[in-house]
């Protein structure tokens, strides 16, 4: 049945009826967002009493472990289910291989441990990728050329996940984009009896300038220079490319798999969902937040507004869930009604 033989028309149907007062359009509210479909991604650091601005990204600060702690309660007071990690990685421990990614009293381990002792209803999740941890930036392992050598890379990955899940670690989230890394680090968590870690793949991934300002915050954006990641990442122009990858992820044994960046890419976002109909997740990227940011602060945008309407947009466009960095301002405004 078409819309046309559903609906009255004009003016027997007048859809305004349904928009006139806060309480009817509370009561046909199609979607909403609540805390629980919220991931905040932080960064962190070694040291102790860290809090160190990122200038491209307002209100984003770099925290030590010590610093981090606060943080973390605050999101289990405020219902938000999951911490996403990400690691500033000491310029003297960066190789070309990333190895230190490996290690198991490394930055990333520590934290884990630490956060999951504290607060274990907190759930952790943490980055599969090389580039906070090689002198030149990529997410993997490179040839003379600069070329992102794809099994090598993915060996490194599957000990980093190793170690990551080792620690303590809810959730995995492979983010390089090398073909067959869900797979292989799904074989090696079962090998090791870690059966319970769930893998989030970064699936379509795409090769995107709005990750500019994550770049500035983990330090690695001046190792990468001029290079860039389209030989892993994907093309801004496909979309079918998408639904490829988020099954091969899925047939490799991914639990959730995620679209990024997010505003950009609604339309892939009600793609996956519509095809796989699986628990899939969007990334509000360091760049989407830095242009929301600085239209606001600007007095161009009101703040709390177009955070929120950004952030249901993802839902409406097929999302269970959200990383983004507004993820505690957004769940005190849901507190606060
Ligand atoms: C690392 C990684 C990146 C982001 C998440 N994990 C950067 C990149 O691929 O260059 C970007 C997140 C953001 O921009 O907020 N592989």
């Amino acid at each position: 049945m078409s819309q046309h033989e559903v609906f009255a028309d004009f003016p027997a149907g007048r859809p305004r009826r349904l928009r006139r007062d806060d309480f009817t359009r509370r009561l046909v509210r199609e979607n909403r967002l609540a805390a629980d479909d919220l991931i905040y991604p932080v960064f962190v650091a070694e040291g102790s009493g860290l809090r160190q601005p990122v200038p491209s990204m307002p209100g984003v600060e770099r925290y030590s472990l010590d610093t981090l702690l606060p943080v973390a309660e605050q999101c289990v007071e405020l219902g938000i289910p999951v911490l996403a990690l990400f690691p500033v990685i000491d310029p003297a421990l960066k190789t070309p291989d990333g190895v230190a990614a490996t290690h198991a009293d490394g930055l990333i381990p520590r934290v884990v441990g630490e956060l999951k002792r504290r607060f274990p209803q907190l759930g952790v999740m943490t980055d599969v990728a090389l580039d906070p941890y090689t002198s030149h930036g990529q997410d993997g392992v490179i040839d003379d050329d600069g070329y992102v050598i794809n099994e090598i890379t993915t060996e490194i990955l599957v000990r980093q996940a190793l170690t990551q899940a080792a620690a303590g670690v809810d959730i995995v989230a492979p983010s390089d984009m090398m073909d067959g890394r869900i797979g292989a680090i799904r074989t090696a968590l079962e090998g090791a009896g870690h059966i319970h870690t769930r893998i989030m793949a970064y699936s379509a991934k795409y090769a995107s300038a709005f990750y500019g300002p994550f770049r500035d915050a983990v330090g690695s954006a001046a190792n990468l220079g001029k290079s860039n990641k389209a030989a892993y990442q994907m093309d801004p122009g496909n979309i079918d490319e998408a639904l490829r990858e988020v099954a091969l992820d899925l047939r490799e044994g991914a639990d959730m798999v995620m679209v990024k960046p997010g505003m950009p890419y609604l339309d892939v976002l009600r793609r996956v969902k519509d095809t796989f109909r699986v628990p899939t997740f969007a990334y509000q990227v360091s760049g989407e937040y830095a242009m929301l940011k600085a239209a606001a602060a600007n007095g161009w945008l009101d703040h709390d507004r177009v955070v929120m309407e950004s952030l249901l947009a993802f839902k409406r466009a097929g999302a269970d869930g959200v990383l983004t960095y507004f993820a505690l301002d957004a769940a005190r405004m849901l507190r606060a009604g």
